[in-house]
């Protein structure tokens, strides 16, 4: 069989420099700095590349989509590395600690758009992904560049999935990994997992708030490389969840993107993909970013009601654990995302994400609580006439269902579907007629 020969990336587009937000230093792209030496500041990744543009960038990505999935190397085969001229274009390709990773599908189900109240829902489920939630597309990058920089050990604070998803990288990248999670507000799924790949577990008497404080704390006084998602590089790799949804929508931009908002990473990302490909003409219009936040954590949509006059802080609380924050990192920057794409932030009570989750999962989908959000808040949306009924409307599912099952048993005996007894033989089979013949 023929190998297929790609377009390579040239020395001219091995560029990339990390700036700070706030004071604007600027630090070399082997930086193992994951906030601003100099203030403290977010920092952020620039591609300062000579990059094709429009048409011309976009055939290059799609052209790799054609690479058979059992031949080419892990990173030939991600769905994150596909677009690594927009990630860490620097990275050799012997420093790339990929899974493979991405690639996740992009679903229609009538039921959910019924729910929804629109009717081009589509849904993308990072769910999909090898740890089974979207924080692995960042992961594959941050995990990179702790490879680049030789860092002794990676550590993290944690809602459950970074830490999952940080210890399997971990785990392949052969280094040390440390997670601190709150004690008692992680799901099953999720412990088992970080155990499973063997990271150093600390269940902090404290909320996740706690542990981020505590996480930076110790990363600066014991030189362990901290990748959450203020370290640019995560940022860089979940921009690819909105390039590869674009991607597979022929690069026509829906209306509007919708995905569930806790420390406000993953908004970041989304607004950073929208500039860079609107930038680039690969995309001629922006679509508008919906973060949608558990109304008991929902500081950031405090602040988009008085247009972000205030930095907010609450306490926070929801059954929707993995965004059950109520201080987000990445403020400054989703405030810039929700700006540029024109967007929009909502709350969801827990009734409706659950609501939601309920539909999402009996139409064979399934997510875990806080992914439905997205989908919760599209409801609102356009129950208020703000999303139109014709717009095209992608809504990002964060995590799979099985991350949570508590909650997915839970949800089902709430929703008054079968039985939670054990029964005998001759017992199920009455059981079974019954159900059949509905009496
Ligand atoms: N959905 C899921 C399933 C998550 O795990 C998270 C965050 C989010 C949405 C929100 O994304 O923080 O970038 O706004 N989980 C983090 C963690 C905090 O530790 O796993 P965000």
């Amino acid at each position: 069989m023929p190998v297929q020969t790609l377009t390579p990336i040239t020395a001219a587009e091995q560029m990339s420099i990390v700036r700070c937000a706030s004071c604007h230093a600027t630090l070399d792209d082997r930086t193992a700095r994951a906030t601003c030496p100099n203030c403290g500041g977010l920092l952020a990744v620039e591609h300062t590349l000579a990059l094709p543009r429009g048409d011309t960038l976009r055939a290059r990505f799609d052209e790799r989509l054609g690479i058979e999935s059992y031949r080419g190397s892990a990173a030939e085969r991600s769905g994150v590395w596909r677009f690594r001229e927009l990630v860490l274009p620097g990275a050799r390709d012997e420093e790339i600690v990929s899974h493979p990773e991405g690639n996740t599908p992009l679903v229609t189900r009538e039921a959910v758009a019924g729910f929804a109240g629109v009717r081009d829902l589509w849904l993308k489920h990072e769910g999909h992904n090898p740890s089974a939630s979207f924080k692995d597309r960042g992961m594959t990058a941050a995990l990179t560049q702790a490879k680049r920089i030789g860092a002794v050990a990676v550590a993290c604070a944690s809602t459950g999935n970074t830490s999952a998803s940080l210890a399997a990288y971990a785990a392949q990248a052969g280094i040390p990994a440390f997670v601190l999670v709150p004690e008692g507000r992680v799901s099953t799924g999720k412990l088992a997992q970080t155990l499973a790949y063997g990271a150093h577990m600390i269940r902090l008497l404290g909320d996740f708030d706690d542990c981020l404080e505590l996480a930076r704390e110790a990363s600066e006084r014991l030189g362990v490389y901290l990748v959450n998602s203020l370290n640019p590089f995560r940022v860089e790799g979940q921009k690819t969840i909105v390039l590869e949804l674009l991607q597979q929508l022929g690069w026509e931009a829906p209306d509007w993107i919708a995905l569930p908002a806790g420390n406000l990473g993953n908004t970041a990302a989304f607004g950073k993909a929208l500039r860079e490909a609107h930038g680039l003409g690969m995309i001629d219009r922006v679509p508008r970013l919906l973060a949608v936040q558990a109304a008991g954590a929902a500081p950031f949509a405090a602040g988009f009601s008085d247009d972000f006059a205030t930095r907010r802080r609450v306490r926070a609380e929801t059954a929707a654990t993995a965004i059950r924050i109520g201080d987000p990192a990445s403020w400054d920057r989703a405030v810039d995302a929700i700006r540029f794409s024109n967007g929009y932030v909502a709350a969801v009570s827990d009734a409706e994400i659950f609501a939601a989750k309920r539909v999402i999962d009996s139409c064979g989908v399934g997510c875990e609580p806080a992914s439905a959000a997205s989908v919760a808040g599209v409801r609102v949306l356009a129950e208020r006439g703000i999303i139109g009924a014709g717009e095209r409307v992608v809504a990002v599912l964060t995590g799979h269902l099985l991350k949570d099952p508590d909650a997915a048993l839970a949800a089902r005996v709430a929703g008054g579907l079968g039985s939670e007894e054990s029964l005998t033989r001759d017992e199920a089979l009455a059981h079974l007629g019954r159900v059949l013949t509905g009496s």
